[in-house]
């Protein structure tokens, strides 16, 4: 009995010292470094050069902040010319993707969502799928990084995006329209426009969607806007900031905006000038998928052996 007594106290020293011994260096018993976690947000918007317009970004940010506190966030713009623009007329410097995220790296961030607040999945986030991508596979860099795609990323979004757009205007009469007016491109993203006007065709058959810069056309617009007999039009930028293109492209006393040419046609025109990062029903949309992703980052197995 005794000698059992014993050799079980011994036993159970042994398997304490042994526990103690890995409790005091999990890391080197896993054989990993022993770096905390660091997540960080990085929010990433082609920027605009009109000050006003930037109430939209400051939105985002506390419903970002409020949904994910604690996590700190960090923004960049990818348009060269927009940065260079603002450095010299204001004074503040903003940073590209490659920088923020170099920036991120050096101040001991480990694990980064990326987030895109572009509209479509154009020529911009193709650049910043392939800036993302090369941090992830160069070396010394980010544990993990994951990004998350613009607003029309598929069927559910462009669905949830119809009834916002649609609810932030008043109930349309029988002879009013929503119009949205996006950028455009020559990427070949392009058919989301058509494609969200389907979405928006199935909440309602007045809402159309038109580009400043391809197809559809403000002609394409115009010619379905007379075959129903509009009489009321309502402007909305189909853009994430209301800036330059809002306040001349779409909205500007010129002659060949939208607002002129649609009453050169007879029809009422109200622009809203508000950006799709104003209306906090769509800045849900990228609140979730900035979800999906720090999920994403939480989720992934530490460590295999
Ligand atoms: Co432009």
């Amino acid at each position: 009995m005794r000698i059992h007594q014993r050799l079980s106290a011994f036993l159970s020293i042994c398997l304490l010292a042994l526990l103690l011994g890995l409790q005091a260096d999990p890391a080197q018993a896993h054989g990993k470094t022993n770096v905390e976690p660091k997540i960080g947000i990085l929010l990433v918007t082609f920027g605009t050069s009109v000050p006003e317009a930037r109430k939209a970004y400051a939105t985002i940010e506390s419903k970002v902040k409020a949904a994910y506190p604690g996590v700190e966030l960090r923004w960049a713009y990818t348009s060269r010319q927009i940065r260079h623009k603002v450095a010299t007329e204001e004074g503040l410097r903003n940073a590209s993707p490659a920088g923020a995220l170099g920036r991120m790296l050096d101040d001991g961030f480990t694990h980064v969502a990326v987030q895109s607040l572009h509209v479509i999945p154009g020529q911009e986030f193709n650049d910043l799928t392939a800036i993302v991508a090369a941090f992830g596979s160069m070396p010394k860099s980010f544990e993990r990084i994951v990004l998350g795609p613009p607003l029309l990323s598929g069927p559910e979004a462009m669905q949830a995006l119809a009834k916002a757009v649609l609810a932030s205007v008043p109930g349309l009469g029988n002879r009013e329209a929503l119009v949205l007016v996006g950028h455009g491109t020559h990427h070949l993203a392009s058919a989301f426009y058509p494609a969200m006007q389907y979405y928006l065709q199935q909440e309602s058959e007045r809402a159309f969607v038109g580009t400043i810069e391809s197809s559809p056309s403000m002609q394409d617009v115009l010619a379905d806007l007379a075959k129903r007999k509009i009489a009321k039009a309502y402007l909305v930028p189909f853009l994430t900031v209301a800036g330059d293109h809002a306040r001349n492209d779409i909205a500007g006393n010129e002659p060949d905006s939208w607002k002129s040419q649609l009453k050169a046609k007879g029809i009422a025109c109200q622009p809203v000038m508000r950006g799709l990062a104003e209306d906090p029903a769509v800045v849900d949309i990228w609140v979730d998928q900035l979800g999906l992703s720090l999920k994403a980052l939480r989720d992934e197995p530490k460590d295999n052996g």
